[in-house]
């Protein structure tokens, strides 16, 4: 049908023959027809696809025959005898493996009738995973229909993952937002694929490679090189890059390509996986509980660099704990260049003999934060001397102390100048106030004009004064303004943290905004009931004791007094607590009719505690309607448009999976 053909054209191969709007319009034509004879609703309709049709939560899906793991070769060494093994199990040498990039994201199944996408699940525990088959439709280049015949069930495994340029974007607008960024692709494709609005799914651009069809010979398949052959002329993605090898030089000169390989491939890969071809021969293998005997997995080691430590930094924390960081000559590793990289604390420095001058190994930890993992001793040219974090304050020469039997030394000058522009910009930043525009250099100018002193002077700055500073027109001044302005609304838990209390991070003062609802119920209790604060869950003593100190002191006190005056926001909002991790962020709902367990106010504040939005009106752009008794024209509209509708079991059992 046409738009089957254009939906394919659109999501398929990127290259659509008419206009997004035209698009439109033949979908709200199709909507319309469907809404009016459901039974002509197919299920590879390209209405039931992306936008308009967000989907189930999740329900458990069991997988017959178990997603299994594989067992992992840590180095050449056990990949060998992996091979001998295969070879001398089958009677043979110069058995045929397949080897193939081991992808860095999350696997799924996907069930297909008669040819027809209608069920994915992710793996769960391998015996039983999650329904995203919503989730699922979302991404553009698995099909909804396969290529030519396939009677009845298929199943077919494979990989979602998010590539490395998608990966980048997404945390960069994250980032822009304020909002935690993905530590990795993996991560940001499980996130991407767990949302419980496909509209989000939809779009995070995720990829699937596809690499293992279940019951092969069902489907007249009997090797694993044919078996990628028939994932790709079914129409499936799939990932190539695959070699057939027949001796273990072979299979180590494919490692060889691959460890420097991957590094330019668009998606993140952190191995090889290696497969017996013959399929017939894998039953003769066995599997173990948890993997196939009949394959293996070479893990990549992470990648190292060897270059030379220029000079170590010592800068100030928001705390005053004096940071060592290696300034390094620049070096390319996994992705990005590299020239700093933090040496945490003396502890550290002492037990690595790091010293400058060293030509170190640096790597980048979890593939993303670089650390330098030893240096070359013999390569030691001059002998520089061990080197010895300095026992003063780089930034205002007061003696440095090392507090109890912590690894850190900190400056003790509540007013050394490095500390205060840490703790305004700490205040300033986006997990913090979100005061866009107060950056490291501007922060810096109102610290050393004596403009700012702590962090209640900064409600006091007025345009005037901010358009006075260096390179500062005065749009930028009533920008940042107008930014101050608006951090006062933030809520309790940003507050929280933006005091920058040691040993409260953005976790906990979360945690603490929910229990304590509101900033002087947490002062009291920290001041007067510090035993009280030590057995609160996920608190402890050593939280406790800094909550403790910081606001017992009269300073912080004052500074708080002055917070308050200035109009912050010192309550907790209905439990929110920061929306971009609740359930339902982005889920817009619509009520109609009467429920019977609760009114519609009630439902309406459930929603909003899970994230959710209510609105009068049914649009594109709502993602469930809640039906009652007796609803109204709603219920058509939403019907028309395709929009999921909920009974009230339906919303009772959605909100009992977070409540
Ligand atoms: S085969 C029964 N092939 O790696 C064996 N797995 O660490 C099925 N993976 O659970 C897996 N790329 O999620 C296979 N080319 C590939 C793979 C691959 C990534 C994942 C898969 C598996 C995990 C094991």
């Amino acid at each position: 049908m046409e738009l089957s053909r254009h939906a394919k054209l659109y999501y398929e191969k990127d290259a659509p023959e008419i206009t997004d709007f035209e698009y439109d319009a033949l979908m709200r034509e199709l909507q319309s027809i469907e809404a009016e004879a459901p039974e002509l609703i197919t299920p590879d309709s390209p209405t039931r696809r992306i936008g308009g049709t967000p989907g189930e939560a999740f329900t458990k899906v069991e997988h017959i025959i178990p997603m299994m793991s594989l067992d992992n070769a840590l180095n050449r060494e056990e990949l060998r005898s992996f091979y001998v093994k295969l070879c001398s199990s089958l009677d043979g040498s110069g058995v045929d493996v397949l080897c193939e990039p081991k992808i860095d994201g999350l696997a799924v199944s996907l069930v297909y009738e008669d040819g027809v996408f209608v069920k994915g699940s992710t793996r769960g525990n391998g015996h039983i995973g999650e329904d995203v088959t919503a989730n699922l439709r979302t991404i553009k280049t698995l099909p909804m229909r396969l290529k030519g015949k396939i009677d009845g069930y298929f199943e077919v495994r494979g990989e979602v993952c998010m590539d490395k340029h998608g990966f980048a974007a997404l945390n960069a607008v994250r980032e822009e937002c304020g909002e935690p960024l993905f530590a990795n692709p993996r991560n940001a494709a499980a996130g991407s694929l767990r949302q419980l609005n496909p509209k989000i799914t939809a779009s995070r651009n995720l990829k699937a490679f596809l690499y293992q069809i279940i019951e092969p010979e069902r489907h007249g398949v009997f090797t694993q090189h044919g078996m990628l052959e028939r994932i790709s002329e079914l129409g499936l993605p799939m990932q190539g890059a695959q070699k057939l090898c027949g001796s273990i030089e072979e299979i180590e000169e494919y490692l060889d390509v691959w460890t420097e390989e991957r590094f330019k491939h668009p998606i993140d890969t952190d191995g090889v996986v290696v497969k017996l071809d013959d399929i017939s021969e894998r039953s003769l293998l066995g599997v173990t509980a948890k993997a196939p005997k009949w394959a293996i997995a070479f893990k990549f080691p992470p990648e190292e660099k060897l270059t030379l430590i220029k000079d170590i930094e010592v800068t100030v924390g928001k705390t005053g704990t004096l940071t060592p960081t290696a300034v390094l000559d620049p070096v390319h590793l996994a992705g990005t260049t590299v020239s700093r990289a933090s040496l945490h604390n003396q502890d550290e420095i002492t037990r690595k003999d790091i010293r400058i001058g060293d030509m170190a190994w640096v790597r980048k930890a979890g593939e993303i934060i670089p650390e330098v993992v030893r240096v070359e001793k013999d390569m030691r040219a001059t002998l520089m001397p061990p080197y010895v974090i300095p026992d003063t304050c780089p930034a205002c020469g007061t003696k440095a102390v090392r507090i109890g039997d912590e690894a850190a030394v900190r400056c003790p000058n509540k007013s050394c100048p490095a500390q205060l522009k840490a703790r305004i910009a700490f205040f300033a930043s986006r997990e913090a106030m979100d005061i866009r525009g107060l950056g490291d250099k501007i922060v810096s100018q109102v610290v050393d004009c004596g403009r700012v002193k702590n962090i209640a002077d900064i409600y006091g700055l007025d345009v005037f004064t901010l358009a006075e500073l260096e390179r500062m027109g005065s749009k930028s001044a009533q920008n940042i303004v107008d930014a101050i302005e608006k951090s006062k609304s933030r809520p309790l838990g940003a507050l929280i943290n933006a005091l920058g209390i040691r040993n409260v991070g953005e976790r906990t003062a979360n945690d603490l905004a929910d229990k304590f609802r509101s900033l002087d119920a947490l002062s009291e209790t920290a001041v007067e009931h510090e035993q009280e604060l030590e057995t609160t869950d996920g608190i402890g003593a050593i939280i406790a004791a800094s909550l403790h100190d910081y606001f017992n002191d009269e300073e912080n006190r004052a500074v708080i007094a002055r917070l308050k005056d200035y109009g912050l926001n010192f309550k907790a909002d209905d439990g929110i607590i920061d929306k971009g991790l609740l359930p339902w962020n982005g889920c817009k709902f619509v009520l109609t009719g009467e429920l019977a367990s609760m009114t519609r106010q009630e439902a309406a504040k459930k929603i909003k505690a899970l994230g959710g939005e209510t609105s009068d009106s049914v649009s594109k752009k709502t993602s469930f309607v809640v039906v009652g008794g007796r609803p109204g024209s709603k219920y058509q509209k939403a019907q028309t448009l395709g929009i999921e509708i909920l009974n009230e079991n339906e919303f009772i059992e959605k909100l009992k999976e977070y409540e």
